[in-house]
């Protein structure tokens, strides 16, 4: 059953992606890597990075923006900033992007949970409007990893990229349902926190890929399957699966585990690379663009990372525009 009694419903979609591509080929100029090795082994053929005066903060208020701006509101009552990368260890970023965006007086906080922080936001606004605290809560993906990653390291350089993804989610009560948030689950295995990490006192991330994978599969694919099945959704029944996007052939073989067709799986993971906590509504707005999402949809979200940490969630897609800036 949903564990989410009084709806939550997605109301708007936003995204800002940085302008700078940088391709694989861009990157084998000055590492020892190839757009083949990348490509293959991720799926990823390009990435935004964000130019060094852009911050997290004026990504995530640019998404958040225009999410509101698809949802047609001009205000909230929390902003919610998922991010690996704030600007400041202290204060938080979101009542900065909350100011940005004309909601001074707003709560606002950030909310730190690495590639599954989207899934994290958005179960904690869900059940803040199941819960009546709020009415209207912006969910913000948003990150720099350019600022944490080794340029200078193969292993991580390839993968990760620049962006920002945001929902309006909305307390609802929608006779069809279109837009409901109807169950999310969370979880966490604080024994594997050195798999992906800032080591204290370093600048840059290190991450055990290989071990990441391993676990990423079975535990997305267990975590995907029960938020299906809280809702009664057999397999056949999804219409759309959007996991995080770190890896294609994670996505795929956790889709096949499912039982979900590969014309369901919805990736963007090549144009954008790994976002992290931006990934899944970077992914959700480039799937409703291509048509990909159609009102009524039973979508399954899930993603898998640092902490460690995951996360599921149920819903219907909503009738929804997304608004890029
Ligand atoms: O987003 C949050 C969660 N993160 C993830 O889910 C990431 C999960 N992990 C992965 O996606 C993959 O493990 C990676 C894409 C990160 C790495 O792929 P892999 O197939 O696991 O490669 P590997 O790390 O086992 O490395 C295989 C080989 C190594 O060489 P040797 O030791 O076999 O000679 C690496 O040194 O590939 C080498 N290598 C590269 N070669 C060319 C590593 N990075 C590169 C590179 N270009 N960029």
């Amino acid at each position: 059953m949903s564990n989410h009694r009084i709806p939550a419903v997605l109301t708007g979609l936003g995204t800002c992606l940085p302008p700078r591509v940088v391709t694989n080929e861009d990157l084998a100029r000055r590492l020892d890597t190839s757009h083949e090795w990348i490509h293959s082994r991720t799926g990823i053929a390009s990435r935004r990075i964000a130019d060094a005066g852009t911050s997290t903060a004026e990504l995530a208020a640019a998404a958040g923006g225009a999410a509101l701006e698809s949802a047609g509101r001009s205000s909230c009552d929390l902003v919610l900033v998922a991010t690996t990368t704030p600007d400041r260890a202290c204060p938080a970023t979101a009542p900065q992007v909350a100011s940005a965006l004309g909601l001074t007086g707003a709560g606002a906080f950030d909310l730190s949970a690495v590639c599954s922080g989207f899934v994290y936001g958005l179960s904690v606004a869900a059940a803040m409007i199941g819960a009546g605290t709020c009415a209207g809560v912006l969910v913000i993906g948003a990150e720099r990893y350019s600022a944490i990653v080794d340029p200078q390291h193969r292993g991580t350089a390839v993968i990760f990229g620049d962006g920002a993804g945001a929902v309006l989610l909305e307390r609802g009560e929608v006779a069809d349902g279109y837009g409901a948030v109807l169950h999310t689950e969370l979880g966490s295995d604080g024994t594997g926190n050195e798999m992906i990490t800032v080591p204290p006192g370093e600048r840059y991330l290190q991450m055990r890929g290989r071990e990441v994978y391993t676990r990423a599969v079975p535990t997305m694919t267990d975590s995907a399957r029960r938020a299906a099945a809280a809702v009664g959704w057999q397999p056949a029944d999804i219409d759309a699966f959007v996991g995080h996007q770190a890896n294609l052939r994670i996505l795929e073989s956790v889709a096949k585990r499912i039982g979900v067709p590969p014309q369901r799986v919805i990736t963007n993971i090549e144009d954008v690379g790994n976002t992290a906590a931006a990934s899944i509504p970077l992914a959700l707005a480039a799937a409703a663009d291509e048509g990909r999402l159609t009102p009524g949809d039973r979508v399954v979200l899930t993603a898998f990372g640092g902490g460690l940490t995951w996360g599921s969630a149920a819903l219907r897609w909503p009738d929804v525009r997304p608004v890029h800036r």
